[in-house]
């Protein structure tokens, strides 16, 4: 079997790289989003698939997009966090590289990986949520993504949990991934920074004064080294998160949760709170088998790992049909 490019597009950053069949990575490359620009976001694309086409003998690449990706899974309908509207990125990368392109949202194909590979595999009800910019969420039933009328179902993130709450970057108020999320984290240690509270000053230090410095893998390292600040940061995103996922759990009865995206980083310090956020918020609790929640074994590769996989599938139909 051939190898495929995968590539992972988040708000921030880019991470892309060749697999094979096993799920093995066998190269992997970063970048950054640049902006919202979307030409500049298809040239990244174009680039990546070029280098590792110089390097590797390539079939097909995937392409996983934070957004909301058409029933046709070609065309990223919209996105909170870049400028795609309605914007037809399969068939505008296909026309510049020379191997056949699948495109899907980020989250579905990391919930893929997972269950092909990772955290997931032996289960037939898997829930996912990716945390990073936002949340991406997907469902996978015996390893297919639940994709409801136009490919759209699983935007999890987008589900109100605070009425008249922090505005979302999708338009609405008070969405899930307001409080649970890489930004939600960034944002509330930023605050405190700027307001110059007592309890920051670590992460003050960490950016020599200025907010704007602070990422959220600096907020995970400074609560591995016991900044109390960024473990009660962390906590809470993880607290609401065990919220969020109580709801999820009452709708759709998984029998396992995967926790993904770059904010899974933090492991335990994360899904502790989480589990037992979860614990006291899932309904009937008490009386019917609980889920297990689980950190994505891929960690931060589950994306472009999955989109690599859908790749290979597309590249073998592909080959069928000729
Ligand atoms: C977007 C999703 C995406 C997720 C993670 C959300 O805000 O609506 O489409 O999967 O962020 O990137
Ligand atoms: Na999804
Ligand atoms: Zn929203």
């Amino acid at each position: 079997d051939p190898l495929t490019v995968g590539i992972d597009i988040g708000g921030t950053k880019v991470l892309a790289g060749v697999v094979d069949q096993f799920g093995h990575v066998v190269e992997v490359k970063r970048r950054a989003t640049l902006g919202h620009d979307v030409r500049a976001v298809e040239d990244t694309i174009v680039e990546l698939i070029r280098e590792f086409a110089e390097d590797h003998e390539i079939a097909a690449a995937g392409i996983g997009a934070a957004g909301f990706v058409d029933a046709t899974r070609s065309t990223v309908m919209f996105s909170p966090h870049l400028d795609w509207r309605r914007e037809p990125l399969r068939d505008r990368v296909m026309a510049r590289v020379r191997v056949p392109v699948v495109v899907d949202n980020d989250a579905n194909a990391a919930a893929l990986a997972e269950c092909r590979f990772g955290a997931g595999v032996g289960h037939r009800f898997v829930l996912c949520v990716t945390l990073g910019t936002g949340i991406g969420g997907a469902l996978v039933m015996d390893n297919r993504v639940f994709r409801g009328a136009n490919g759209m179902a699983g935007e999890f993130g987008h589900v109100q949990v605070v009425p008249d709450g922090h505005r979302c970057e999708c338009g609405n108020r008070g969405c899930w991934e307001q409080y649970a999320s890489g930004n939600a984290l960034v944002r509330e240690a930023r605050q405190l920074i700027a307001q110059n509270s007592p309890v920051a000053h670590h992460l003050r230090d960490l950016v020599e004064g200025d907010p704007a410095r602070l990422s959220g893998p600096q907020i995970t390292e400074a609560a591995r080294a016991g900044d109390a600040l960024s473990l009660e940061l962390i906590a809470d995103v993880g607290e609401w998160l065990g919220v969020g996922l109580a709801g999820m759990a009452a709708s759709f009865d998984p029998s396992c949760i995967i926790v993904g995206g770059g904010v899974s980083a933090a492991g335990d310090l994360l899904l502790e709170p989480t589990r037992r956020a979860f614990a006291r918020h899932l309904t009937g609790r008490g009386h019917r088998p609980e889920p297990p929640i689980h950190a994505a074994a891929l960690g931060p590769d589950a994306g472009f790992i999955g989109a690599a996989d859908m790749a290979r599938s597309a590249a073998r139909r592909a080959r069928r049909t000729r």
